[in-house]
């Protein structure tokens, strides 16, 4: 499972090939490299796909980039979730190939990864297709009719499905074990996308003299991704402990995932699922993936999960103190002109034991 992010790190790899992602407009950049000579080698250098996935990525080379930029956006946005808590989404050496072993676990933490990263490749792709770039996709042209006469659609709808469907179809097929752990990924692979899928938004313009709404136009647009990020985040806490059930099958046993307890409601497409319970993080430990909270910093006057109580496990905590300069007592000047002077601030740092 390890592999997961070992194939990730790979695809980021990616990225400084097609330029760095400055002003947002990385998937604008073109892919230069001609696709012919080059598909091959690229889609056979990230490590542990499956030979659908390589065929797919050869398909639909052009993509890939996205892939990459979806990938480590998941990243960030699960590093931004989760920043203040025992487990903050840390990757080694800020290498995401070596996330350490608390993917393999079946954990609700590796439930929240797997979605956040699926839901990443949705919303970079579908960004993608929608900038124009892309030649195997583009904005959203099946649109209904709407419902009135009083707007119609107009710009550019993202083409979500288009997106969906691509993170089906390139990250699903390495769950292809008759394993609880493959179903657990895809599952939760689907929690990520239905995230975005359930949550488009309609944004709409005026057209008209002098800021009238004679005509109003309107398009589909995905949240944004602090937006899934969050939705995502609720669907961990709500996650749904599994257990293995096992099936006999000609071909042998098939392993299957129930709710553990028969009063838990049964999980939609939009939920996660674990079926592994999660260490506590409080020491360190490879071996369960868990860094520990040595060092951390905590939060002294808070109860909650970042509080230096429960981020230190019992331990007690250290206190330095820090100092900063910041701009201070700003004044506007007629015109225009801001003017501040720079103070000195002087604070508690907590870290624990
Ligand atoms: C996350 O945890 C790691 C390991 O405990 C720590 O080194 C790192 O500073 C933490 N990151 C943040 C943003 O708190
Ligand atoms: C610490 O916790 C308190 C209480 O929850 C909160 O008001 C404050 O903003 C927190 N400080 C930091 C630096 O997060």
């Amino acid at each position: 499972m390890v592999l997961d992010l070992v194939f990730f790190s790979a695809l980021l790899c990616w990225l400084p090939v097609v330029g760095a992602p400055s002003a947002g407009m990385w998937w604008a950049m073109g892919v230069s490299y001609s696709p012919a000579s080059t598909e091959q080698i690229l889609c056979a250098k990230v490590p542990g796909l499956v030979a659908k996935q390589a065929r797919y990525c050869r398909k639909h080379l052009e993509l890939m980039p996205s892939v990459a930029e979806g990938a480590q956006k998941g990243i960030q946005e699960c590093q931004w979730q989760f920043q203040g808590r025992r487990w903050n989404c840390t990757t080694i050496g800020g290498d995401p190939s070596v996330f350490g072993k608390v993917i393999e676990k079946a954990s609700r933490e590796s439930a929240f990864v797997n979605a956040i990263l699926s839901a990443g490749v949705v919303h970079a792709v579908t960004r993608a297709c929608a900038s124009g770039e892309p030649l195997s996709c583009s904005c959203d042209k099946r649109r209904k009719p709407p419902p009135d006469d009083e707007w119609k659609w107009g710009g550019c709808s993202e083409d979500v499905k288009f997106g969906v469907r691509f993170s089906r179809n390139f990250l699903d097929p390495r769950e292809n074990r008759r394993k609880a752990r493959s179903t657990m990924n895809r599952r939760n692979n689907e929690a990520g996308r239905q995230a975005i899928l359930k949550n488009m938004e309609t944004k709409c313009k005026c057209h008209g003299l002098s800021g009238s709404c004679e005509v109003k136009t309107c398009w589909k647009q995905q949240p944004d991704f602090r937006t899934v990020g969050y939705l995502i985040k609720e669907k961990y806490d709500s996650a749904t402990e599994m257990e293995i059930t096992f099936r006999r099958e000609d071909r042998g046993t098939v392993e299957d995932l129930e709710p553990k307890n028969s009063h838990f409601k049964v999980p939609t497409f939009s939920d996660l699922v674990y079926y592994e319970p999660s260490p506590n993080y409080c020491e360190y430990d490879l071996d369960s993936g868990s860094f520990g909270t040595y060092g951390r910093r905590c939060n002294a006057s808070s109860d909650g999960i970042d509080g230096c109580d429960l981020m230190c496990c019992g331990r007690g905590y250290n206190t330095m103190s820090e100092e900063t300069v910041e701009r201070c007592e700003c004044q506007f000047i007629w015109c225009c002109k801001v003017k501040c002077k720079s103070c000195q601030r002087i604070y508690d740092v907590h870290t624990c034991k």
